[in-house]
């Protein structure tokens, strides 16, 4: 596999052999880390983070996985540089570019990470966007694959908002992996028809399924996996009301799990989570609409069929396997 000097947007522009290597990369730099082992194959690279959004995991993964590959990272927070108020996407882009090895992106539109790519002449990261999130459908796939072994033919349901970031980069992910995929939603929020389209083309190659369905008794049967997240992604805060209106009959509970079926079905979310909204976060969630827990409860978010905490160590594995094979030497 030659990587180097590919953009990371999208999984739509990485083959299913790539990916796979992706993730194998990830296995190897998992276990190199747990003997003690760092190989420095991104010594005196300098990688910029560029946030237009807040961020724990992602921020934390590009930091820890540069510095542990030799790598310097620096944090550019969106009040912190000229970008998008006194100079544009396309500059911003050559100067970061003349300076920097690598630049991770995380922000609104999906064409201000393109417009970096571009212009940039270095390889850009897509640290989340309103429309995609590519480097933690890695980390998802890493973390199935290390439970159930394969990826192939694994039944993935997920349950709630079907048109956000992480609903379009699962359905891709899965697509190209060849899993029986649903999205389980209110058809409301039943992602795009060009893109569903776009996945089941790619479908069609490599044996997956992608189903989408209203219905949760049909969506979640013999489900391997149930995954969810926010109602209210990031820049839609205003939404709060429509959104627990429509999805909180799709909230993943005890009862859900049981639907799947099966004993050994897991739970992830990429987090953050409003699992528990009494203990202080989500608070003003709490107090508004009485509800203790959005999109799942905090029974299902802490038993032991939750993987999150597995899931979100991966962000760093899997990140770190990005930076390298796109950029090592
Ligand atoms: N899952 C994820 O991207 O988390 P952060 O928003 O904390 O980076
Ligand atoms: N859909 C969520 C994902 C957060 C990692 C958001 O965009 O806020």
């Amino acid at each position: 596999m030659n990587l180097k000097g590919r953009h990371f947007l999208t999984l739509l522009d990485y083959s299913p052999q790539e990916i796979h290597a992706l993730l194998d990369l990830s296995a190897k730099v998992k276990e190199e880390k747990k003997q003690g082992i760092f190989p420095q194959r991104l010594l005196h690279k300098n990688i910029a983070l560029l946030f237009e959004k807040n961020s724990t995991r992602t921020r934390c993964a590009f930091t820890v996985a540069a510095i542990d590959e030799g790598a310097h990272p620096e944090f550019l927070g969106r009040n912190d540089i000229q970008f998008g108020k006194k100079e544009s996407v396309a500059d911003t882009a050559r100067v970061l570019g003349r300076m920097f090895d690598g630049i991770q992106f995380r922000g609104f539109k999906h064409e201000t990470v393109e417009a970096l790519a571009k212009y940039a002449g270095v390889p850009v990261w897509n640290g989340l966007t309103d429309s995609y999130h590519p480097t933690q459908v890695l980390a998802d796939l890493l973390t199935v694959r290390e439970v159930f072994g394969r990826l192939k033919g694994i039944v993935f349901a997920y349950v709630g908002d079907g048109r956000n970031n992480m609903a379009n980069s699962l359905m891709i992910g899965a697509a190209k992996t060849g899993m029986d995929f649903r999205i389980v939603a209110p058809s409301a929020l039943f992602p795009d028809p060009a893109l569903i389209e776009t996945v089941r083309a790619i479908a069609a190659e490599t044996g997956a399924r992608i189903t989408l369905c209203e219905d949760i008794e049909t969506g979640v049967k013999a489900a391997d996996v149930i995954y969810t997240d926010v109602w209210v992604s990031m820049g839609e805060e205003s939404r709060f009301a429509e959104r627990i209106q429509l999805l909180l009959p799709y909230q993943v509970n005890a009862a859900m799990m049981k639907k799947t079926g099966k004993a050994d079905s897991i739970f992830l979310h990429c987090l953050p989570a409003f699992h528990d909204l009494q203990t202080g976060v989500g608070m003003d969630i709490y107090e508004k609409f009485g509800i203790p827990a959005m999109e799942v409860t905090d029974e299902v978010f802490e038993s032991p069929a939750s993987r999150v905490w597995d899931q979100a160590e991966n962000r760093m594995h899997t990140i770190k396997a990005v930076m390298i094979a796109t950029l090592a030497d």
